[in-house]
Parts: structure tokens; C-alpha cells; sequence
């Protein structure tokens, strides 16, 4: 780990992982858009989304779960990375969100047996199989009962997973990205592997935690093989699935220390996904206690993510050292420019700066 988060961290102070300076602790998490047109490729939208928030002042923004295969698709909508002809589109999302001196993030992801569906605001259904292609999971069971019959993955079907998720990371590097995350948390593919509630898998890749954790570490390992030393791997976990006979909290240490072993260098830990009728509380700040928990059992950096509303929120997740970077979902999209509000009520210098074309606001309005 390459810094310590104590009391004297704030909101707007620079954070170095290896080789990356990442100019304040806001980050944008990713947040699935459904609008890439189809085909995965970026559009305008996500040029003004994401630019929009680096404007804002955020330190690092990321895309949205983006898939390493067709079939690893949420939705039609979802972004894509599974082509080479993916990479100048992303180039263009890189480019917005660097230009203000904020860091560009990419999520990679496989949706696994939660794959094949409409976008959320065409009702969520399952789509045509035929016109969806394979459903693949780590077992023959679906989500819930009206959701795809995934197929269960062979070990060939498990190769082709890792060198997905290598060639992917290959390919964000070249689009101009910073920071690389794998999405193993939410019910997706990963997920489903490490969780006994979805893996009843008999052989090498089910049954113990260290036979569930070989194929999302034989991805992380991938990952890290194929993105630069100097660049930081960060991979997003639910730490633990709210449910009975779910993974627990001692297992997700282990398997972040595993990960911290193959190169990991933050778990972005978050929770649930893997079945419906979870218990999730509402309070804010609801997983930092368990972040704190991984962050030095398995002496790895972690993020605060979960209900962070306020600047004062933020802070105490920063404060609590419990975590290394605070991550913020829906309050960054009601407001874009939710940073550039937290610098003036902590009157804050904030070293993604206010772009040249809005400085007299600044002179004049405050
Ligand atoms: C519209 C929307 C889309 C989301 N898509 C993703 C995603 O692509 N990948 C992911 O890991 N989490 C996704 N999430 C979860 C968020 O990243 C975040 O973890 C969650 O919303 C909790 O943070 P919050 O309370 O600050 O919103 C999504 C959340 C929202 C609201």
C-alpha cells in the first residue's frame, strides 16, 4: 500500500498509488448509462456525462461497467470494449475527462447469468435468447425465476473469460485510461464465481473459497499482467451478500489479501447483487466499517462507497481511516458539480481547477 489514510487526509488532498497521482479523493463510481447506441461504442452522452463531472472538479471519474464481450452485456446499451474498433471512441472520453486535470477511470465487466435484458427503463426483461447469443454463469441457475437459464461454463468458457478480461485491459490502456477496476461485485460474473450462493460448481473453480476465488484471481492476475506496472488495479468486491450461506466478511479479507498478492492495489468494497430479498440498511457510510476491516486485515487501500451525501460524510469516511478515496454514485448525479461544492464549504483549493471558460463565475458570484 502506498499511502496511510489517518486524520490528516482531507477531501482535497492529492493521492499517490504507484505511479499515479490522483489529484483529490472524490471519485465518480461507475454508474451504468445504457447508451452506447447498440454496438458499445461511446456516444456523445457519455462525453458530456463524464466530462461534465471531471469540470466538476472530481479527482477521478470513471465509465460505467463496461463490458469485455458482447454477451457480458447488462443491456444492448451497455458500453463496450470488446473490439479493437471500441478504442478511439474511448479515446474521446479520456481526452474530456483529462482535459480539466481530472483522472479517467474504466470499469470492466461481465454480466454473467444477469446478461441478455432490456434497459431499465424498457421494463428490465429478459431478451429474446436468439437475439441475445449465450448466457454464462458458473452454474445452471438463474437470477431469479423469470430471469435466463444461464449455461454453465466450461473450462474452455472460463479460458476465453480471462483472456477477455486481458485483452480488454490491454485496450483501456491504449483508449488513454489511468486507473483500471474490475467489476467483481454486484451479482455479475465474478461475483457469481466467488459467492456460494451461485457457484455449485464440483470442480476446481467451486466448493472452498480457494477454488471459487481461482478464476477472479486468475482475471486480476490477467488484468495485472496486461496493464502497466506504473498504473494502478483497483477490483470492486461485495463484501458480503446480506443473506444466509452467502461470502462472509472473513473470506472477503482473504480474498483481498490474494488479490493484494497478484498486484490489487485497492478494493473498492461494496456490497449485495448476487440474490434478490438482500437486507441492505440505509445509513450512510454503511460499508466503511467493513472497508476498515479489509483495509488492515489485508493491508490494502480501500474506498468509502455506499450513501456518501455530504461534504461532512465524505470527510468522516476520509477522517475514520477507513478508507483511501471516497466514492460517490447518485449524489454526483443529481450534481455534477457536487466537488466544486464541497471545495467552497471547506474553502478548499482543489487541484482539478475551475475550467478557464467559467473563471468569472469565480471572480464575481462568490
Ligand atoms: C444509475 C446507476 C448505475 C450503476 N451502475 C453501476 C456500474 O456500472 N458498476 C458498478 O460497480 N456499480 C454501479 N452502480 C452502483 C454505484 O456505483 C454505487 O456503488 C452505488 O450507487 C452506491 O453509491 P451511492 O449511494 O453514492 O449511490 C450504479 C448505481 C446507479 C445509481
Amino acid at each position: 500500500m502506498s499511502t496511510s489514510a489517518g486524520g490528516a487526509e482531507t477531501l482535497f488532498s492529492a493521492f499517490t498509488i504507484r505511479g499515479l497521482t490522483i489529484p483529490n479523493r472524490i471519485v465518480m463510481s461507475p454508474m451504468c448509462m445504457y447508451t452506447s447506441g447498440g454496438d458499445g461504442r461511446p456516444t456523445d452522452w457519455h462525453v458530456v456525462h463524464l466530462g461534465s463531472r471531471a469540470a466538476g472538479g472530481t479527482g477521478l471519474v470513471f465509465t460505467e461497467a463496461t463490458a469485455v464481450s458482447a454477451d457480458g452485456r447488462i443491456t444492448p446499451g451497455d458500453l463496450g470494449i470488446w473490439s479493437d474498433e471500441h478504442v478511439d471512441g474511448h479515446r474521446r472520453l479520456t481526452a474530456a475527462v483529462a482535459a480539466h486535470g481530472a483522472v479517467p477511470g474504466i470499469q470492466i465487466a461481465h454480466a454473467g447469468r444477469k446478461g441478455g435484458r432490456t434497459r431499465p427503463w424498457e421494463g428490465n426483461r429478459p431478451l429474446p435468447r436468439e437475439a441475445w447469443g449465450q448466457v454464462l454463469a458458473p452454474s445452471a441457475e438463474p437470477f431469479k425465476p423469470d430471469w435466463h437459464l444461464p449455461t454453465a461454463m466450461t473450462t474452455s468458457d472460463i479460458e476465453g473469460i480471462v483472456s477477455d478480461f486481458s485483452v480488454a485491459a490491454r485496450r483501456a490502456h491504449e483508449a488513454g485510461y489511468r486507473v483500471l477496476e474490475g467489476h467483481f461485485a454486484h451479482g455479475y460474473l465474478m461475483h457469481q464465481f466467488l459467492s456460494p450462493l451461485a457457484n455449485r460448481r464440483t470442480d476446481r473453480y467451486g466448493g472452498s473459497l480457494e477454488n471459487r476465488a481461482r478464476l477472479p484471481l486468475a482475471v486480476a492476475r490477467a488484468m495485472r499482467q496486461a496493464w502497466p506496472d506504473d498504473l494502478p488495479l483497483f477490483i470492486r468486491l461485495s463484501m458480503i451478500d446480506w443473506l444466509p450461506g452467502g461470502i462472509s466478511l472473513d473470506e472477503t479479507v482473504q480474498v483481498a489479501s490474494w488479490m493484494r498478492d497478484e498486484g490489487v492495489d485497492l478494493i473498492d468494497g461494496t456490497s449485495s447483487g448476487i440474490l434478490p430479498g438482500e437486507a441492505i440498511p440505509e445509513e450512510p457510510l454503511y460499508h466503511l466499517g467493513m472497508a476498515g476491516e479489509v483495509r488492515r486485515r489485508a493491508r490494502i487501500a480501500t474506498s468509502a462507497v455506499g450513501r456518501v451525501r455530504t461534504t461532512s460524510e465524505a470527510c468522516e469516511a476520509l477522517r475514520s481511516g477507513n478508507a483511501d478515496l471516497v466514492f460517490i454514485g447518485r449524489a454526483i448525479l443529481q450534481d455534477a458539480y457536487w466537488a466544486r461544492r464541497a471545495e467552497r464549504e471547506l474553502g478548499a483549493e482543489n487541484l482539478v481547477g475551475v475550467p478557464v471558460q467559467y473563471r468569472r463565475a469565480t471572480q464575481h458570484l462568490l
